[in-house]
């Protein structure tokens, strides 16, 4: 059976003090939910990560970074490394957000390196794509994130591709408030998925969670959630409240 996995992605926002205290928060909240299936993960800052790790019980919530360097190590001033997040004891990194893409030039070519050195090192890629408006507009948003797939994890040997999780985000719906209907959201997970079994097999495809992110907060993660090929959320600004952020893991 897939995962079902809430994922906060925590983007530039707390200093390291409050990074704790947030990161304390979910981790009360969620050991006094009764036990749920739900994998949770908290997408932080680099330099919160050994901290994070150190705060949560790590048996229960999963600690991402939101990217890593696209070579292993050497003269990169200002460079964080795959090898670096995995020894701070992080599982995660999200990698492909389309704030990366769109701010930092992030291309095809670049996250390539950055999946071999996360996959390489023991983390697990977040592996985000999704379409802008005018994409949307022009009812092209398949043919758009089927290119960044083939680009990018398509090109990954099964046994690789199997580890990752993916995060369909389309970009018109991230930090504005409005979401993808739970039918266009359906409609696409059920694409990728589709698109994955084309590639690497049905039960591959199966076994593949695919999450959804742009917008979504406690009053529509359930509606969301509720579509078969919908396994979860990549959550930004619905994550940085923790009782928020247990109200969409509430939402399966
Ligand atoms: P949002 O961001 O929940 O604030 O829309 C989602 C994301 O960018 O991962």
């Amino acid at each position: 059976m897939r995962k079902k996995i809430v994922a906060g992605n925590w983007k530039c926002n707390t200093n390291l003090q409050e990074g704790i205290e947030l990161a304390g928060a979910v981790n009360n909240l969620v050991a006094n939910e009764a036990a749920n299936d739900v994998v949770v993960v908290l997408g932080v800052p680099f330099i919160h990560l050994t901290k994070v790790v150190e705060t949560v019980d790590t048996n229960r919530i999963g600690v991402s970074a939101q990217n890593c360097a696209a070579e292993p190590k050497g003269a990169f001033t200002g460079e964080v490394s795959a090898e670096m997040v995995k020894s701070t004891g992080a599982q995660y990194v999200i990698l492909g957000h389309s704030e990366r893409r769109e701010y930092y030039g992030e291309t095809s070519e670049v996250l390539n390196k950055k999946l071999a050195l996360a996959l390489e090192n023991g983390l697990t890629p977040i592996y985000c794509c999704g379409e802008p408006l005018e994409v949307r507009e022009a009812e092209a948003q398949n043919e758009f994130v089927k290119k960044q797939l083939e680009e990018t994890i398509f090109n990954l040997p099964v046994d690789e591709f199997k580890k990752l999780v993916i995060a369909y985000e389309p970009i018109w719906a991230i930090g504005t408030g409005k979401t993808a209907s739970s039918e266009q959201a359906q409609e696409i997970h059920a694409y990728i998925r589709s698109i994955i079994a084309e590639k690497f097999g049905d039960e591959v495809a199966e076994e593949t969670s695919i999450l959804y992110g742009g917008s979504c907060k406690p009053s529509n993660a359930k509606e969301l959630f509720a579509n078969k090929d919908v396994d979860g959320g990549l959550i930004g600004g619905a994550s940085l409240k923790a009782e928020d952020f247990l109200g969409i893991i509430k939402g399966f």
